[in-house]
């Protein structure tokens, strides 16, 4: 991924087994999408080989996956390390999605341990923070995030064959059809991108700061164009092959 780009990530959730993501592949195949643009594809890891398999010689969208483990190998029952997902051809991972932080208790730490174990083996961590309706009606939500992203960049690296991106996923807004507006948005990319700088210094400059949250095809163009927000992680909005190749189109106007 070029760190130049605006980046779009689907995110797909827990839809789409084997059959309907390889029909998915191969109808996202026939959109045409801008060359300025970044576009990976975030997976059920069932699903993974049928979406590599429909993707041929195509190197687009990338192949990304929605969470891995932190450890190499070992008594993980049910878990996938992240250098099984590199061998898959993987070049991009979620971690820290609010609903798995919800559904299954994942803390700033796991998902710290999760995002260096991506790191070293080559994958992109798509780091997800983003505050609750109630932290944000507090005034926490400045606070929350940073001290979410504090907690996940122990231990990485800012540059590298496989650089970090951030997720701003305000939690109110997912799936929920309220998105937060961009300049709401682009202040809070605002409040991240000191926390990369202190934290990796010059080489900061380089990782994406993304949005996401009812992301669509008649809002994607509004974000894009503010200033500080280098693209979106959608999920609702990619579930059809042809819209989303509406919204990547949208994303960059020709
Ligand atoms: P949404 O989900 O676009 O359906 O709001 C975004 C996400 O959870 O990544």
């Amino acid at each position: 991924m070029n760190d130049m780009k605006k980046l779009i990530v689907a995110n797909w959730k827990m839809h789409y087994g084997p059959v309907k993501a390889g029909g998915w592949i191969r109808a996202f195949r026939r959109e045409r999408l801008p060359k300025e643009l970044d576009v990976a594809v975030a997976v059920p890891f069932v699903s993974l080989a049928a979406v590599r398999a429909s993707l041929g010689r195509a190197s687009i969208p990338a192949l990304a996956a929605q969470d891995a483990f932190w450890a190499e190998s070992g008594a993980y029952t049910g878990e996938i390390a992240p250098s099984m997902l590199a061998e898959f051809g993987v070049s991009a991972c979620l971690v820290g999605h609010s609903e798995r932080r919800l559904h299954l208790g994942e803390t700033d730490e796991m998902i710290g341990k999760k995002a260096v174990a991506l790191q070293k083996a080559g994958i992109s961590p798509v780091i997800c923070v983003g505050e609750t309706e109630m932290q944000r009606k507090r005034g926490q939500a400045n606070r929350t995030v940073r001290t979410q992203l504090q907690a996940a960049l122990k231990g990485l690296k800012g540059d590298g064959r496989a650089p970090v991106v951030i997720a701003y996923e305000p939690v109110w807004a997912i799936g929920s059809g309220r998105p937060c507006s961009p300049l709401d948005a682009k202040q809070m990319h605002d409040v991240i991108r000191p926390v990369l700088t202190k934290a990796f210094g010059a080489t900061s400059e380089a990782i994406r700061i993304i949005y996401g949250g009812s992301v669509d095809v008649r809002n994607i163009g509004e974000y894009m164009t503010t200033t500080g927000i280098d693209g979106a992680l959608v999920g609702g909005a990619s579930l059809d092959p042809r819209d989303f190749g509406l919204l990547c189109r949208a994303a960059v106007p020709s």
